[in-house]
C-alpha cells in the first residue's frame, strides 16, 4: 500500500499533478474581473480575451488598465471595458457595481482576483483591516450587488481567487480588526482567506437551483506582485528565497478559465479547488456554523 498524504497536506501532492485545461469559447459570454492588472488576474484576463469574452475589467488604476488593455486588444480583439475601484473602499466598489449594473443586462462570470498580503496591520479609511477588507469584505460585497444580474443571466459562474493560506486561519469573529492580538501577515492573510471561503459555502446553498455556481480556487503559488506593498526584507526575501520555486502565472489563467468556461464545471458548485484540482480545505473552513456567524457578520459589515 502506497504512503497516503493526511488531508491537510494533500495540496503538496495536488500543485504537482497534472492540470486541466480548457479550450471552450466564452463569445457572447459577459465576464467581470477584478484585479486583472497584474499576476493571477492578468492572466485570466489574457484567457478570456483568447476565449472571445466580453470584459468587463475593475481596477483601482486606471491608467495601468488603459495600458494593458491596448496591449491585450493587439492581440485579441475583443471587448474591454474599465470601471475603477478601490477594494479597500466599500463605497468605491458599491459605486462600480451600481455603474457595471446600469450599463450590462448580462453577466455571465464573476472572477474575483483583487488581494494582498501585507506584514503590518494597515487600517482603512472605512475602520476596517485592510486585508480582510479587500480579500474578503469587498469581494463579498461586489459578488452580492452583482448577483441579480447573475442570476437573471443564468447559466453563470463566480469564482472567489482563495488560498492555501486560508490554512494560516488566524480568523477570531470577536476581533476582525485584530485590537486584541498580535497581527502577523500569514494570519491577517489566512483570516481573510478563511472568512472567503466560509462564506462561499453559504453562498452555494443560497444560489442552488439558480444556475449560478460558487467557487473557490488556489490559483497555484506563482511569480506575482503580491507582497510588492510590503518592506524591503519583505521583498527581499520574496524574490531572493522564495522566488526560484513559484511558478509562472500562467498556470492560474489556465486554471481560472477551465473553472469559468469549461462545460464540465456548469453544475459544479460550492467547492474548492487546487487550481483545477477539488480539494477539501482545512477544517476551520468547513465549520458551517462559524460560516453562518462570518457571512451574517460580513452582511452586516458591508452594509447589506
Ligand atoms: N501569487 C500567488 O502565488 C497566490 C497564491 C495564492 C493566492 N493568490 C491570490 O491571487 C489573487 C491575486 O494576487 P496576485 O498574486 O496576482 O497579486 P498581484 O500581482 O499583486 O495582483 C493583485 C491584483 O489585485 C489588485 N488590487 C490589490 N489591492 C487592490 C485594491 N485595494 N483595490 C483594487 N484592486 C486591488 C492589484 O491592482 P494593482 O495592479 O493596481 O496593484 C492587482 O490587479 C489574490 O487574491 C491572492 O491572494 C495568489
Amino acid at each position: 500500500m502506497g504512503f497516503e498524504l493526511p488531508d491537510e497536506l494533500i495540496f503538496m501532492k495536488n500543485k504537482k499533478a497534472e492540470q486541466k485545461k480548457s479550450d471552450a469559447s466564452m463569445a457572447g459570454k459577459v465576464c467581470v474581473i477584478t484585479g486583472a492588472t497584474s499576476g493571477v488576474g492578468l492572466e485570466a484576463l489574457k484567457k478570456l480575451a483568447e476565449g472571445k469574452a466580453d470584459i468587463v475589467m475593475v481596477c483601482r488604476n486606471l491608467e495601468k488598465a488603459k495600458l494593458i488593455k491596448e496591449d491585450i486588444q493587439k492581440k485579441w480583439p475583443v471587448n474591454i471595458d474599465l470601471f475603477e475601484a478601490d477594494f479597500s473602499i466599500l463605497s468605491d466598489v458599491r459605486r462600480a457595481a451600481g455603474e457595471i449594473l446600469a450599463k450590462y443586462k448580462q453577466i455571465h462570470v464573476l472572477i474575483n482576483s483583487a488581494g494582498l498580503h501585507s506584514t503590518t496591520k494597515v487600517m482603512t479609511r472605512e475602520g476596517f483591516e485592510m486585508v480582510f477588507c479587500v480579500n474578503h469584505l469587498a469581494s463579498f460585497l461586489f459578488t452580492r450587488l452583482l448577483m441579480d444580474r447573475l442570476k437573471e443571466s443564468a447559466p453563470a459562474r463566480i469564482i472567489q481567487v482563495n488560498s492555501e493560506g486560508h490554512r494560516f486561519n488566524g480568523l477570531d469573529i470577536n476581533d476582525l480588526n485584530w485590537n486584541k492580538r498580535f497581527y502577523t501577515g500569514l494570519r491577517g492573510y489566512g483570516a481573510s482567506k478563511t472568512a472567503q471561503l466560509l462564506t462561499v459555502w453559504e453562498v452555494a446553498d443560497e444560489l442552488k437551483g439558480s444556475g449560478v455556481t460558487i467557487n473557490a480556487l488556489h490559483p497555484g503559488d506563482v511569480r506575482t506582485n503580491i507582497g510588492s506593498n510590503n518592506g524591503w526584507l519583505y521583498r527581499c526575501f520574496l524574490h531572493n528565497v522564495t522566488w526560484h520555486s513559484l511558478k509562472e502565472p500562467s498556470i492560474s489563467g489556465e486554471a481560472i478559465y477551465y473553472l469559468a468556461a469549461d462545460p464540465d464545471m456548469l453544475d459544479v458548485s460550492g467547492k474548492f479547488f487546487h487550481l483545477t484540482i477539488e480539494e477539501k480545505p482545512a477544517k476551520h473552513a468547513l465549520d458551517r456554523e462559524l460560516g453562518k456567524k462570518v457571512y451574517d457578520l460580513s452582511m452586516r459589515m458591508t452594509g447589506l
